[in-house]
C-alpha cells in the first residue's frame, strides 16, 4: 500500500492536538514545538485558542530563540484536513463521537495518534474496561471510524502527562507503539525520539495495542499503593 508518511519533511510537521485544552495535549504541544506547527484542538474554538496562546508563552519562555515552531489553535475537526498528523487526546467515552466527525473529513495523508486508555476507577483499584466489561480497546474502537486503519498507531499510553509538561525534565522511560503500517509506526517513532529521554518500543500490530493501554491502570495503582509519583515503564 502507498504510504504517505515517506513524502513528510519530518523536521516541520503540521501536528493537530484533539482535545490539546488538556493535560495531555500541552505537554505534547510543548515537547513538539519546538521544531513543529502545533494545531491545538477543542470542540469550542476560543477555548483552543486562549490554551494555545498559553502554551505559547511557556513555549518561548523555555525554548527563546531556539523554538521554529509555532502554536495556533483550531476546532478539533478541522485538525484532520490541514494535517500531517492528529492525537486524539481525549477521554474513552468521547472516543466515537469524536472520530465520527474526523472520519467525514480527515485529509488521505492524516497519521492518527491514540494515546486513548478505557479505565475507570473503582473501589478496588483502576481497572482497564475492556477486561472489565468487554468493550474494545480504544486503539480497535478508533479503528471502527477511522479508515483506513494503517493510518492509526497507538502510544504514549504510561507517560505521566505532569513529566511531559515539564519540558526541562528529560523522561527517562519508554513508551509501546502499535500499528500496522511500519512507515507510520517509524514517522511517530521519531516524533517519540525527538522527546527527552523517551524511547519508542514497537509492540506489533494495532490489535496488540490492549497490551500497552492496560499498563496505565496497572501503573496508577501501582502509584497509589506505593505513594510512587508519576510511574513510567521501562524495559530492560
Ligand atoms: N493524563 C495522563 O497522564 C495520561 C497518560 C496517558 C494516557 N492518557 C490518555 O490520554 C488521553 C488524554 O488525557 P487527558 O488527561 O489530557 O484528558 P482530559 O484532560 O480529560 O481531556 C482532554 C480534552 O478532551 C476534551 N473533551 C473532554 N470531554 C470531551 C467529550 N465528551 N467530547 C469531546 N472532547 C472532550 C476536552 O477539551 P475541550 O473541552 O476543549 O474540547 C479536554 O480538555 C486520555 O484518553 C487518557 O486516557 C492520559
Amino acid at each position: 500500500m502507498f504510504s504517505y508518511s515517506s513524502l513528510l519533511d519530518l523536521n516541520r510537521m503540521k501536528i493537530g492536538i484533539v482535545g490539546g485544552t488538556g493535560g495531555m495535549g500541552e505537554g505534547f504541544a510543548l515537547r513538539w514545538c519546538l521544531k513543529h506547527d502545533i494545531f491545538i484542538g477543542s470542540r469550542d474554538v476560543t477555548r483552543a485558542n486562549e490554551a494555545a496562546k498559553q502554551y505559547m508563552v511557556s513555549a518561548r519562555e523555555n525554548y527563546g530563540n531556539s523554538m521554529t515552531g509555532n502554536i495556533s489553535g483550531e476546532e478539533n475537526v478541522r485538525l484532520s484536513e490541514i494535517c500531517d498528523l492528529v492525537i486524539l487526546s481525549i477521554p474513552y467515552e468521547s472516543t466515537e463521537s469524536t472520530c465520527v466527525g474526523i472520519s467525514e473529513r480527515i485529509s488521505p495523508k492524516c497519521i492518527v495518534v491514540t494515546p486513548i486508555v478505557p479505565m475507570r476507577r473503582e473501589d478496588k483499584g483502576f481497572t482497564y474496561l475492556p477486561l472489565e466489561e468487554g468493550v474494545k480497546s480504544a486503539a480497535e474502537l478508533v479503528s471502527d471510524y477511522i479508515r483506513p486503519r494503517g493510518r492509526i498507531v497507538s502510544a504514549f499510553h504510561t507517560i505521566s502527562e505532569v513529566k511531559l509538561k515539564d519540558i526541562k525534565q528529560s523522561l527517562a522511560v519508554d513508551t509501546f507503539v502499535c500499528g500496522d503500517d511500519q512507515d507510520n509506526v517509524s514517522t511517530i517513532n521519531s516524533l517519540i525520539g525527538e522527546i527527552k529521554g523517551l524511547r519508542p518500543i514497537y509492540l506489533g500490530p494495532l490489535s496488540m495495542s490492549y497490551q500497552a493501554e492496560i499498563l496505565t491502570p496497572m501503573l496508577l495503582n501501582a502509584s497509589k499503593r506505593n505513594k510512587i509519583k508519576h510511574p513510567g515503564l521501562m524495559v530492560t
